[in-house]
């Protein structure tokens, strides 16, 4: 089998889109496994992973491990709520420690960007990037364009709209990133206070009209203000941004066609997106949680060769 053009997961920025493909392919085969009753596969019995959360998650961290186990690897969990970096400890003495445990990968979420790479610049492991701060979150964008993929058909061609705070997201970062690798056109919307500056140079349009974007998407990807990262406010209200950013119904209802609903979690439900849409047929937010297993296990997995 080929194999990736990286050792490590940073990010989809400096991932190739073969390298993307390798990853849905191995995810095909995966994914069949975990719909079989036996869902588990002996392949990686010899590999200890970490998973190193430093910041709070349910899906990624339970994706990771579920993804490690159905994989038959060893694995380690470590929260930084209940660890010694409470007590001062450093992330490279606190990874070190662990390391010298024979660990073979490390899958870290940080609040700091960079922090992935950082480690992988200091720590001699396998690592991938769980999400580090607002740089990029890798495999939530590949388990989005996976699910594009799976709907669709295929992702080349399809118009994608990210909705909100783009500014504090590493899911839209490593979204739009992974998108333009797949041939996708890409728009941004929201308010401009919640946009980077600059964003266009990532080849994507900035429409702060929701109407006009629902209008010219065929996915709407919807995501939650990230109230943990901002400093200052960027909207006069909450209620304000849920009306002209909220993704209600009626607004659906306008639409002379059928769109595909995203969102990668937490929902705000009656902010970003009302309660009928998140758990309607349009919405694929559960198959993009199912769908997270199948890419975790290939991307570990195709990893584990570089160890
Ligand atoms: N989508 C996502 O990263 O969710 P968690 O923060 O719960 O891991």
């Amino acid at each position: 089998m080929n194999s990736l053009s990286t050792k490590h997961l940073l990010g989809i920025e400096n991932i190739t889109p073969e390298d993307i493909q390798m990853i849905f392919q191995v995810a095909d085969n995966f994914k069949d496994v975990i719909n079989r009753p036996i869902k588990k596969v002996p392949t990686l019995r010899d590999i200890t992973i970490a998973n190193l959360f430093f910041e709070n998650s349910t899906r990624t961290k339970l994706s990771f491990e579920l993804a490690e186990k159905r994989l038959s690897a060893d694995v380690v969990n470590f929260s930084a709520a209940s660890s010694s970096v409470k007590k001062g400890e450093t992330l490279i003495d606190t990874v070190n420690n662990i390391l010298a445990m024979k660990v073979d990968m490390v899958v870290i979420r940080h609040p700091s960007p960079g922090a992935a790479l950082f480690l992988s610049k200091h720590i001699d492991s396998v690592i991938i990037n769980a999400g580090d701060g607002t740089h990029e979150h890798p495999t939530q964008a590949l388990l989005d364009a996976y699910s594009i993929r799976e709907k669709l058909g295929d992702v080349k061609g399809k118009n994608v709209v990210i909705v909100g705070d783009i500014l504090h997201s590493r899911v839209a970062i490593s979204n739009i990133h992974c998108l333009k690798k797949l041939g996708a056109n890409v728009k941004v919307c929201g308010p401009l206070t919640l946009m980077p500056k600059h964003i266009e140079s990532l080849g994507v349009e900035v429409e702060t009209n929701l109407k006009k974007a629902l209008e010219w998407c065929d996915v709407a990807n919807m995501l939650r203000i990230q109230h943990e990262r901002q400093e200052v406010k960027y909207f006069p209200s909450l209620k304000e941004y849920t009306l002209q950013y909220g993704l209600t119904q009626d607004l659906l209802d306008e639409l002379d066609k059928e769109i595909v609903i995203m969102h990668p979690g937490p929902i705000n439900r009656g902010v970003e997106i009302s309660s009928e849409i998140a758990d309607s047929n349009n919405s694929i937010i559960l198959s993009q949680v199912e769908n997270g297993v199948a890419i975790r296990m290939a991307v570990i997995y195709l990893l584990a060769g570089k160890i």
